[in-house]
């Protein structure tokens, strides 16, 4: 999954024009875009909206951001959607495994209710939205099978801490937000699922998403999260693999299959040994599974 686009659950005429933006999945939120006296409309909506989107031949992957546990309305919000069958829920403000496995239950419950197969809804688990979240980014490992994607959030951690900014006058994060992101990329890879790249709110400045863009593909992210469909092509781009590291990274896995007892191979002059041939494998199974 390359880009996931955040779309208000509210906005029928949003909802339809991300359905084209070419992103790889879309997250339909009920959360921090919707007022508190609309969300009862929003849960509506947005059942309306994945009834029929699901039925779509060639689709996004449908993801919805309820509110999280802590809100008391995340029970509202799957009797709402469970039964238009999402591909996913995002889980806001998670603390750790704990709250996936909490999450779990609740979506047990509903897709039994509604004759849905058990862990047909998966979880993408917003993990450092809170102080509290950052210290158990690491305990996500094993908490439940639905679980596909850890992201990350700055603009609620902000909030808590109490800061003025989140970054610098450069657009760059601030150390508490680095810490966030670094978190979630190893709290994603201790638990064995992609991390994704938080969302760039200036959405007019191309060239800063870019540039974000490709320091998350570089540190080891998957995909980045959108705000507006503008941002789509640009993440799509960077976090496709380049026909050039895909011919790289085949013919690392080639040296290595002609020598299967070699620990370390030459190509053109440069040393690979075994974590080249693992980044190599990772970077052609990502290419393949591009789209959810
Ligand atoms: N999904 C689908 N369509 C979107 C969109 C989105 N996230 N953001 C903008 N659009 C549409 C607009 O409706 C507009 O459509 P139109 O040309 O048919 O009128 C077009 O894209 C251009 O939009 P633009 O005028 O550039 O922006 P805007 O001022 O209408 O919207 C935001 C700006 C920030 C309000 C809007 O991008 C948005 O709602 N983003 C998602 C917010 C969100 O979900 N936040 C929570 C997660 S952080
Ligand atoms: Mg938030």
């Amino acid at each position: 999954m390359r880009s996931l686009l955040f779309v208000p659950a509210d906005s029928a005429k949003k909802l339809d024009k991300a359905m084209t933006s070419g992103a790889d999945a879309l997250i339909v939120d009920l959360e921090d875009s919707i007022a508190l006296d609309g969300k009862a409309r929003a849960r509506e909506s947005a059942a309306a909206f994945l009834k029929e989107a699901v039925a779509g031949a060639s689709r996004p992957y449908l993801v919805v951001r309820v509110n999280g546990l802590q809100t008391g309305m995340t029970d509202a919000d799957l009797d709402a959607v469970v039964p238009a069958k999402p591909d996913a829920i995002m889980l806001p403000k998670a603390e750790g495994g704990a709250s996936v496995i909490h999450a779990d239950a609740k979506l047990a419950v509903r897709e039994a209710i509604g004759g849905l197969a058990e862990g047909h809804v998966k979880i993408i688990a917003l993990a450092t939205e809170t102080a509290a979240g950052l210290f158990c980014a690491g305990t996500y490992g094993g908490a439940s099978t639905r679980l596909i994607a850890l992201t990350w959030g700055a603009e609620d951690l902000s909030a808590e801490l109490g800061a003025e900014a989140n970054r610098d006058a450069q657009g760059r994060f601030l150390d508490p937000y680095r810490l966030a992101r670094a978190l979630c990329l190893v709290g994603a890879t201790a638990a064995q699922v992609p991390a994704l790249d938080t969302v760039y709110v200036d959405f007019r400045d191309g060239d800063g998403l870019r540039r974000e863009c490709e320091e998350a593909r570089r540190d080891g992210f998957a995909g980045k999260m959108a705000i507006h469909p503008a941002q789509v092509p640009i993440i799509n781009e960077l976090f496709t693999p380049t026909p050039q590291a895909l011919k790289e990274a085949q013919a690392i896995v080639d040296a290595f299959a002609q020598n299967p007892d070699a620990g370390v191979v030459g190509i053109g002059g440069v040393m690979f040994d075994r974590p080249h041939l693992a980044r190599a494998k990772r970077l052609l199974s990502r290419s393949a599974n591009l789209k959810p």
